[in-house]
């Protein structure tokens, strides 16, 4: 049997790279950046299987560019950017990368919470400046993390992650979610299930880390940001459209909330000129970026793909109904 054909948008890393390599054909998007579309639906138009960022939009049209096309594997866990059911209607599998990037994540919206609340950005260009003559008492002063209350929207791995790390700061934590947690996540997390407007009304810093869907998308709207407290912060380290942006810069500029932290944009690459504030600290979608994290999501979905070519179940496959 000829070898499986795989069109790759990035040049991954060694170690996944290797793996592939042992079961698969794969031509790479070599290239510094991102491939242009035409440059994908090329790539894809003789191949089996597409091993694809987020970035890369999975529509009818690359479908209908693909007719070889066995299998999708996403190097993310949001798949949003994948028509998931257009994939199962052609029988095409989809896989993402569960479970391996909820600490680093979790981690990059604490890094991201504390930034913004004790002024680091602007403390940091400050120091860089020269301009500092000396310690003063009223020096970027900011707000105390430890101690408040933090609000988690969104109570899956990454949002059970992001609590975990809140017991030591002697927070009280508060999360709103369509389910219940069991109790002995309750407890050993020391979580508290809200309804989302309390969440809203109480919490010094409300986090977000739900998957966007149509159920989130503008999940923070002028209302939801008109029911926070002046003085609370908004993180954001899911995806852009689950904020309306230009809500989020009007409650910035009016003084609603405290100010924000963002990884993710509405519109990625772009970032709205008024969310560039000091009062905002923006980071261009680093969540999961750490070698480690990065490396093993580029893994998984090699695993995906050379499962599926070896007639295993893809370990995180999105549609096994597909399998048959
Ligand atoms: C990153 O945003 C991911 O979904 O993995």
């Amino acid at each position: 049997m000829p070898r499986p054909k795989v069109y790759v948008t990035h040049p991954l890393f060694e170690g996944p790279r290797a793996a592939l390599a042992t079961r698969c054909d794969a031509e790479y998007w070599q290239e510094p950046g991102r491939p242009p579309r035409e440059e994908v639906l090329r790539g894809v138009a003789d191949k089996d299987a597409l091993i694809c960022l987020l970035t890369e939009r999975v529509d009818e049209a690359l479908l209908g560019a693909a007719p070889r096309l066995r299998i999708v594997a996403n190097v993310a866990v949001g798949y949003d950017n994948i028509d998931l059911a257009g994939c199962t209607r052609r029988k095409v599998a989809v896989t993402n990368t569960p479970g391996v990037l909820d600490e680093t994540t979790a981690d990059l919206a604490w890094a991201l919470m504390m930034a913004v609340a004790r002024r680091i950005v602007e403390a940091d260009a400050f120091a860089r400046s020269g301009a500092w003559a000396g310690w003063n008492l009223d020096q970027f002063c900011g707000a105390d993390v430890w101690g408040k209350t933090l609000g988690i929207v969104g109570f899956g791995r990454i949002g059970r992650a992001v609590a975990r790390r809140a017991l030591g700061f002697k927070m009280r934590v508060l999360y709103a979610d369509g389910q219940r947690a069991p109790a002995e996540v309750e407890r050993a997390l020391n979580v508290e299930k809200v309804e989302f407007d309390a969440l809203l009304a109480n919490a010094d810093f409300v986090t977000l880390h739900v998957p966007l869907m149509a159920e989130t998308r503008g999940l923070i709207s002028a209302p939801q940001l008109a029911r926070m407290k002046p003085t609370a912060f908004l993180i954001n380290t899911s995806r852009g459209p689950v904020v309306n942006e230009a809500a989020l810069v009007d409650a910035l500029a009016s003084g609603k909330i405290a100010g924000a932290a963002l990884d993710v944009y509405e519109h990625e690459p772009q970032i709205g000129d008024g969310l560039r504030r000091p009062n905002v600290v923006l980071a261009p979608h680093i969540a999961s970026a750490s070698v480690e994290t990065r490396t093993r999501m580029a893994s998984i979905a090699v695993d995906n793909v050379t499962a599926f070519f070896d007639g295993r179940r893809p370990p995180t496959i999105l549609n096994p109904e597909i399998l048959g």
